[in-house]
């Protein structure tokens, strides 16, 4: 019978070989297929390809031409792939319900308004992110195969947000990068779920009894990070004393210390614009002691030397840097920054204080991350008392350290 409604379903299937090393990291877990000799040869006007290798139909992949190294997803390695694009609608459906119930049943909503629905390609829906902040549902498409895939994944969510939360009113927003990736962010409206067409693009909501806003705006990021909520709960023994939160953005750790019983707060970021958020975000929380905390608009390296002169010490810093800092002529990745700052940060730490640093990309394994960090913690009198990584909704694939991409170490001096 034709597919009238997803035509691209029906049609035959071009087989494509595949690198020898893509099968055999596929074998193991992996599922994507970056560029290579091979996916230079993709026709690429087609969604659905059936990976050979060895003669023989191996995978049914997902393809994203557009991308410009990961050319290709997994979706299935079970044949026939025949049926496996047939059935893509039902298995769709099933792996998003399977990803949303994963949340609702480990009572994730429960102490967190803000939280992944969906994550990747740890939940088997490979480029597909779904945020869910309060009333707002933000899918986040990391391959372009989901703008084509848009309306039947759009119907199949709504169908299955509807059993879930019969009684919520949506708006939601689907962010996805152009060819410069760069992201762009639009409204749109879900069938058979009630719209909140009228609400603005923006909304308040709590992270373990703490208040944030959260914006969906062209100009803005959306102010925090629910990647990092499940590192930030186990973190909770840490926050006690002073703390000193660097590269605080809008200052979710800065408030939920204050919100665990920090007796004072340092926040240091050099963006004017997240520090007046971060702002808005105490205004929201006015059981917090706003004279315990203070902002530094500043260089990160300016306000460790800053506080070292004023001969300041904390009991926990926490360093969250971007994946990589310019200061106009040079660019710096974290991790080698880490080699300055991790001294100047001892300047400050109490005798017997911690300090976390993370490291967000997928561009470094964690285990570069470590032993780096180790070297760097060991040549100057700390060790390492704890590893932090991703959980809860944000669980990542095993065997592909791509989605395993944020990371820390709490450090602490022997
Ligand atoms: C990855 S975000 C931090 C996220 C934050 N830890 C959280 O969980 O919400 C990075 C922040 O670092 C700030 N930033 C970048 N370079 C900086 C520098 N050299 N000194 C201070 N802040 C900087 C940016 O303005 C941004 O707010």
């Amino acid at each position: 019978m034709k597919n009238t409604k997803y035509p691209y379903l029906d049609r035959p299937y071009p087989r494509v070989k595949l690198h020898p090393a893509t099968i055999k990291h596929m074998k193991k877990g992996h599922p994507w297929v970056t560029k290579d000799t091979f996916t230079a040869e993709f026709p690429e006007n087609r969604t659905f390809l059936v990976g050979v290798g060895n003669e023989k139909e191996f995978a049914l992949l997902i393809q994203d031409p557009k991308h410009p190294h990961v050319k290709a997803r997994l979706w299935s390695l079970i044949p026939p792939f025949v049926d496996g694009i047939k059935n893509f609608p039902k298995e769709l459906y099933d792996r998003l319900e399977a990803a949303i119930r994963y949340r609702i049943s480990h009572g994730i909503d429960k102490e967190r308004e803000n939280f992944y629905l969906v994550f990747g390609e740890g939940d088997r829906i490979p480029g597909l992110f779904i945020q869910k902040l309060g009333n707002k549902i933000l899918i986040q498409h990391y391959a372009d195969y989901w703008r084509k895939l848009g309306t039947l994944l759009n119907h199949t969510l709504a169908a299955i947000l509807k059993d879930y939360f019969p009684d919520e009113r949506f708006t939601a927003y689907v962010e996805t990068r152009n060819s410069e990736m760069e992201n762009t962010i639009r409204r749109i409206t879900m069938p058979g779920v009630r719209n909140d067409t009228a609400s603005p693009n923006e909304v308040e909501i709590t992270e373990f009894g703490v208040k944030y806003k959260v914006r969906f705006d062209q100009n803005y990021d959306h102010g925090l990070y629910t990647d990092m909520s499940a590192i930030r709960k186990r973190m909770t023994k840490y926050m006690k004393g002073s703390v000193l939160n660097l590269f605080s953005y809008t200052g979710a750790y800065s408030l939920y210390a204050m919100k665990s019983g920090a007796e004072s707060v340092v926040s240091v970021d050099l963006s004017p614009k997240y520090l007046s958020w971060l702002e808005e975000n105490l205004d929201l929380n006015p059981e917090l002691n706003r004279e315990s905390h203070e902002s530094l608009e500043m260089p990160v390296s300016v306000a460790l030397s800053k506080l070292a002169a004023e001969k300041k010490q904390f009991n926990f810093i926490v360093c969250d840097p971007p994946t990589a800092s310019s200061d106009g002529k040079k660019t710096t990745n974290a991790l080698d920054n880490y080699e300055k700052m991790i001294p100047q940060m001892m300047k400050v730490l109490a005798h017997d204080g911690v300090m976390v640093v993370f490291q967000n990309t997928h561009k470094v394994t964690k285990k570069k991350f470590e032993d780096k960090i180790s070297a760097i913690a060991k040549s100057k009198g700390l060790k390492v008392i704890e590893n932090l990584k991703m959980a809860e909704d944000c669980k990542p694939l095993s065997q592909f350290p791509e989605g395993n991409y944020l990371n820390g170490l709490v450090l602490s001096r022997y």
